[in-house]
């Protein structure tokens, strides 16, 4: 998996009010930028080209702070999103620049740990968490994803759910399967209607986080991740 796509629209409305002036990817995080967190995630999964999707009003400061990716030992270009229509159009906008299978990595996420996928076809990365109706959800019975649902409002407690974590591996039929989606009533092409897609053709893995992962969109999400990291991870920093 030499290609990747790093998604880093949004205009961080939770972050208010440093998001006024400032990317949300750049807010601060134990010493460092938010996005170098997903990178090192990217780099830890081999990859070498990322193509970078920009969006809100700061994405020159995203631009200036990553340039062309030599200080991580990566290849970035950057892919310009001009409405913020959803992670599933974002990712389509990459078609031309990732060849066979590719990761796409949600810029606001930490993972602990390296993700390790299987040597499959696409693929959800899980994780048990107490609040599920914050994230997109897979629901497993009998070891088998029988379910993806963004958001759910209820959850069904005959099966085992589990968020879906901001990093999948995808492969070319992505582009196929975008051609027919249409807006969700939010107006977002949501990634979970394409991972939904996948498994309606019998063609999605899954594998589990082994650490700690979080979302940083939220002040005390930031401020629990960051504590976690003070903790655990102090001689890193
Ligand atoms: C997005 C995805 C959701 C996923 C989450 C992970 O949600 O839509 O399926 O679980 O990222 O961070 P958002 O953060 O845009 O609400």
């Amino acid at each position: 998996m030499k290609d990747a796509i790093l998604l880093t629209g949004g205009s961080g409305s939770r972050l208010l009010p440093l998001t006024r002036v400032h990317s949300k990817h750049l807010v601060y995080l134990a010493g460092k930028p938010i996005i170098d967190y997903p990178l090192t995630t990217l780099q830890g999964l081999g990859c070498e080209n990322v193509s970078i999707v920009v969006g809100s009003s700061f994405s020159g400061q995203i631009m200036d702070y990553l340039q062309d990716g030599s200080r991580y030992g990566m290849n970035f270009n950057y892919i310009y999103q001009e409405k913020p229509v959803g992670i599933a159009q974002a990712i389509n906008l990459c078609k031309r620049f990732v060849q066979d299978r590719f990761v796409v990595m949600l810029g606001d996420n930490y993972f602990e740990k390296p993700v390790q996928f299987k040597p499959n076809v696409a693929q959800i990365v899980l994780h048990k968490h107490s609040d599920l109706t914050r994230f997109g959800v897979a629901s497993i019975k009998n070891g088998n994803v029988i379910r993806i649902e963004e958001k759910p409002k209820v959850l069904d407690c005959n099966t085992d759910n589990y968020a879906i974590t901001g990093c999948y591996l995808f492969d070319q039929r992505y582009f196929e399967f975008f051609q027919s989606m249409k807006p969700s009533s939010r107006g977002e092409f949501e990634i979970t209607e394409i991972i939904q897609k996948y498994l309606d053709n019998y063609d999605l893995d899954f594998t589990f986080t082994t650490g700690a992962w979080s979302d940083l969109g939220t002040h005390s999400s930031l401020q629990s991740v960051q504590n976690h990291i003070y903790k655990e991870h102090l001689n890193e920093v």
